[in-house]
């Protein structure tokens, strides 16, 4: 037979109460003048130790009389960013795709000129002005720009190149601009491309690239890899062009564009630049002949290059084109392509 408690169940309820009201088990053995013990096993019993409590704590809430209450307007946001994206595109420079074209009956000349590295002591600047005289005073002639205009050193893990540069990055870009200028009133600057030292270097300091503020409105800037159209007769020549490619080879000058070729656009020429040595190369995919371009650079007495990479190459690819049939004739340096066209 189960032993009598001691405690009536008013009692009990009392001390279930008070524990409600004070959540503290020694607390309600004091009020209700019980054992620790005993009270322990009444509410065990009742299932009500550990329980959240039911009633309110003792102390008086705080009343917040001003508190702000938030809004999320998700509409009006979403609207807000609708806008905001027009005035982006509408504002920012650079296009993917270009089209150009050149008014004329005869052969004609396009050399892919790059990594000018203007102002730096590791360049020859002779050769480069001796680049853009000819350019300028070749009737027949045309250039694509593929980046890395000036040397702008800011900074770098050794500070040797960025002190020697000749003339500092903000003369550089003076520099820069008044050779567009001559170049566009010139009508040869047909496109260009981004560059690491130029574009890149600006890009991560102020966040926009002063190459296409520059171009802004008169000479397609391609800020990635691009594709430009040259048209001239019934002939149309696609180029595919980027500055640096993702898929570049120390060993294998043409690898990254041929990459290019395969996984980006499948265009008749493909041009990069970067890393300073000149060279082409016809690659057949099924029938069709296409050409990869790499551009040399100006810069070749360069003490980094030559420790850790290879020493640059003056070089300038060029290549001579048909507007009257599907022809392309491929040459290593400009001044023979000049020299062939001419002699058509
Ligand atoms: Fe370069
Ligand atoms: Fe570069």
């Amino acid at each position: 037979m189960a032993a009598q408690s001691k405690y009536t169940p008013e009692q009990k309820s009392a001390a279930i109460a008070t524990y409600r009201a004070t959540q503290n088990v020694r607390e309600a053995a004091r009020q209700a003048d019980m054992p620790y013990s005993s009270i322990h096993r009444i509410l065990k019993k009742a299932g009500v130790l550990g329980e959240k409590p039911t009633a309110p704590r003792p102390h008086e809430a705080a009343q917040f009389e001003d508190l702000k209450t938030v809004e999320m307007p998700w509409r009006k946001i979403l609207d807000f960013c609708t806008e905001g994206e027009d005035i982006y595109r509408k504002t920012r420079g650079g296009q993917e795709k270009a089209a150009v074209k050149i008014d004329t009956d005869r052969p004609f000349v396009v050399c892919y000129s790059s990594d000018w590295h203007l102002g730096s002591a590791s360049v020859s600047h002779d050769q480069w002005r001796l680049h853009l005289d000819t350019l300028l005073n070749t009737p027949n002639l045309y250039m694509i720009a593929v980046g890395d205009y000036v040397d702008n050193f800011l900074k770098f893990r050794s500070i040797m190149p960025v002190l020697e540069q000749i003339i500092p990055p903000r003369i550089q870009f003076e520099l820069l601009e008044k050779v567009f200028d001559e170049l566009i009133e010139n009508g040869k600057l047909l496109a260009a491309s981004w560059g690491n030292h130029d574009d890149e270097r600006m890009e991560n300091e102020i966040g926009f690239s002063l190459v296409e503020k520059m171009l802004r409105n008169r000479v397609p800037y391609l800020g990635g890899q691009g594709l430009v159209t040259v048209k001239a007769g019934d002939q149309e020549y696609s180029h595919l062009l980027t500055h640096k490619s993702r898929y570049q080879s120390f060993l294998n000058k043409l690898h990254g564009a041929k990459r290019m070729y395969q996984l980006v656009w499948p265009a008749r020429i493909v041009v990069t630049a970067h890393t300073h040595n000149p060279d082409y190369e016809t690659y057949y995919h099924y029938d069709k002949q296409n050409y990869l371009v790499k551009c040399g650079t100006f810069k070749d007495h360069d003490g980094y290059s030559q420790r850790y990479w290879t020493q640059g190459r003056i070089g300038v690819p060029a290549l001579v084109f048909y507007p009257d049939r599907d022809e392309i004739v491929p040459f290593l340096r400009v001044d023979q392509a000049v020299k062939y066209a001419n002699a058509l």
